[in-house]
This record gives structure tokens, C-alpha cells and sequence, in this order.
């Protein structure tokens, strides 16, 4: 099977279709998760230096014996390293753990703090080869606006929480004039049992022979946006990336559009997000 690329605005082609890494520990539940992706046909994996598993997604990689260039990794880089010279090093100490000279993309984890400082790094780490694409996360029209009009290089990614009831509508009007990509955390609203069993979505499932997980996940594709649904079970790494093979139609796109609440789990703008995450010390075992 062959995974659709989006074209990013850099030039860079990205897999459409990827395997998310959140929440799955380093006690060998990642090698083997991203080894079981790799095999049924994944070529790109989300991780991040947050997530603490960067260094059992790199050993799969190797050991899948896929050429490098075939497979999309993406890293993330935590507000702690965002002042210029911790950023330099972080980047250098991500790419150590996943065993690889560059990474294909690389993103501002959580927008706050010394954004520009990181991103100054990020561009020049971009300039030195060590990473392909650059990109932000969790930018909602508010930060974007506070960050992204001083950079140089527009981001060619903004990842953000999407699902059809979190359709971030005001962040892709901004994106679109940059032609900036979006990527999709919780495209299963991180296994969401109300979104799962809407009754739309149970119909459309019987009529294309899918399920509920394969209906979201195809219509996020159809709407441009790229994924990336995470799963420690085989049979749903599998079935989860089977959605190639037909197509909704505008009526049902519609329907799928109006499940929007506009509303998401996290809301980057709160006040207190940016306290609460900056006690999160990525670097506890170095
Ligand atoms: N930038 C950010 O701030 C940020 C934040 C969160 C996530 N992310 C990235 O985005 C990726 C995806 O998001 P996510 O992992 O939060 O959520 P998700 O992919 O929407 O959902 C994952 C959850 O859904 C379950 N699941 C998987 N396939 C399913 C299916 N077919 N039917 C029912 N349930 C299913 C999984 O359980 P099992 O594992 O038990 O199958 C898991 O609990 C992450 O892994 C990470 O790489 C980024």
C-alpha cells in the first residue's frame, strides 16, 4: 500500500499518514509498537522529547532495516531548551537518542516563553542539514499572531488538537494564507467513546464496510490535514491506516463537518497552561 504525501510549503513531501507516540512508555511497548507500524506499512512516526521514548522509536527504526529516507520522523522540541543556546543542544541530544543525523521535521512542542529564540535555533539547525522542515504546535490564533509574523521562515506545520468535534476553524483561515499544513493530535479524540459511537458515523461505518476509527480518519485526510493515530494494539495499528481504498462523498463530508463543537480538551490560550508545563522537566534521566 502506498501512503499519499502532502507537499508542504517548503518543498517537502510528507506521508499523509503516520503513527503517534504519546503515552507509549520506553519499556520496550515502543519499540515494539513502532516496529509493528514500520511492518505494516507506516513511514512516518510522531514522537517528541516530552514523551521520553525517542530513543526506542530510533532502535526500530534501525532495526526495520527501511532505508532512512523513506520514513517521515518527527521531534519536538520542550519549552524548557526554547533560550538559543539549550535549543542548539536539544536538537543535537534529540537526534543522539533517535540514533539519526537529522530528523525530517522538527516542532516548537508548547508556544511559550522564548519562542523566538528556539525558532532562530531551529532555523539554523534547518540551515546545517540537521532538520528538513520546521514547525509549531499548539498555536492558536491568538499565539500565532504573537509569534509567527516576527519569524523568518513561515512554519511549514502547526500541530494542533483536531477531530471532528475540534475542527479548529479560525487556526486553518491563518494557515491557509501561509499555506502552512496541519497535523492532527487526538484524530480519534484520543479514543473518544461519544465522538466513536455518533450515530453519523456508525452509518457511514456500515456502508463503506469501515469503522467509526477509519470514517474519522478519512475524512481528516480528505480535509488536507495529517495524521497520526497512536495504538499499542497490532490489529488496530493495521485497520487504523485502511483507508485508502474509498472515498466520502460532499454530502458526507458535510455531515461530518457539522459534528463541530469548536471546542477542544486543551485550550492553549488558558490561563495557567504555560506555569503548569513549564515544571515538566523533559531532561529527569539525562
Ligand atoms: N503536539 C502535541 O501537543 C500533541 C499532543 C498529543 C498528541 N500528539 C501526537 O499526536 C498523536 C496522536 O494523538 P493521541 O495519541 O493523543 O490520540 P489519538 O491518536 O486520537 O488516540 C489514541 C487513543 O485511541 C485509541 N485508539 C487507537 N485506535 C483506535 C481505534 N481504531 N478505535 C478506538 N480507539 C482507538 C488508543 O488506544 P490503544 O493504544 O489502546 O489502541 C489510544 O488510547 C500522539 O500519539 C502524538 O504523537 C501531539
Amino acid at each position: 500500500m502506498t501512503i499519499p504525501t502532502f507537499k508542504l510549503n517548503d518543498g517537502n513531501e510528507i506521508p499523509s499518514f503516520g503513527f503517534g507516540t504519546f503515552q507509549i512508555p520506553a519499556d520496550g511497548s515502543t519499540y515494539q509498537a513502532v516496529k509493528e507500524a514500520l511492518a505494516a506499512g507506516y513511514r512516518h512516526i510522531d514522537t517528541a522529547v516530552a514523551y521520553f521514548n525517542e530513543q526506542e522509536v530510533g532502535q526500530a527504526i534501525k532495526d526495520s532495516g527501511i532505508p532512512r529516507d523513506q520514513i517521515w520522523v518527527t521531534s519536538k522540541l520542550w519549552l524548557q531548551d526554547f533560550a538559543y543556546a539549550d535549543a542548539k543542544q536539544a536538537i543535537d541530544l534529540s537526534l543522539q537518542k533517535l540514533g539519526l543525523d537529522y530528523v525530517d521535521l522538527y516542532l516548537i512542542h508548547q508556544p511559550y516563553g522564548k519562542v523566538a529564540d528556539a525558532w532562530r535555533a531551529m532555523e539554523e539547525a534547518q540551515q546545517a542539514g540537521k532538520i528538513r522542515s520546521i514547525g509549531v504546535s499548539n498555536m492558536t490564533p491568538k499565539i500565532w499572531q504573537k509569534f509567527v509574523p516576527n519569524f523568518d521562515v513561515v512554519p511549514a506545520v502547526n500541530q494542533v488538537e483536531f477531530n471532528p468535534y475540534f475542527q479548529q476553524k479560525g487556526i486553518r483561515q491563518i494557515m491557509a494564507k501561509d499555506g502552512v499544513a496541519l497535523e492532527a493530535w487526538a484524530p480519534l479524540g484520543q479514543g473518544n467513546a461519544d465522538l466513536l459511537k455518533e450515530p453519523v458515523l456508525t452509518k457511514m461505518a456500515e456502508k463503506y464496510g469501515k469503522n467509526a476509527g477509519q470514517i474519522i480518519l478519512r475524512f481528516e485526510h480528505q480535509e488536507g490535514v495529517i495524521v497520526f493515530p497512536k495504538s499499542v494494539h497490532e490489529d488496530r495499528i493495521k485497520g487504523n491506516q485502511d483507508i485508502f481504498d474509498f472515498e466520502l462523498n460532499s454530502a458526507e463530508m458535510d455531515q461530518l463537518r457539522a459534528l463541530d463543537k469548536g471546542k477542544g480538551m486543551h485550550d492553549p490560550d488558558a490561563p495557567g497552561v504555560e506555569e503548569m508545563l513549564s515544571k515538566y522537566d523533559v531532561h529527569v534521566n539525562d
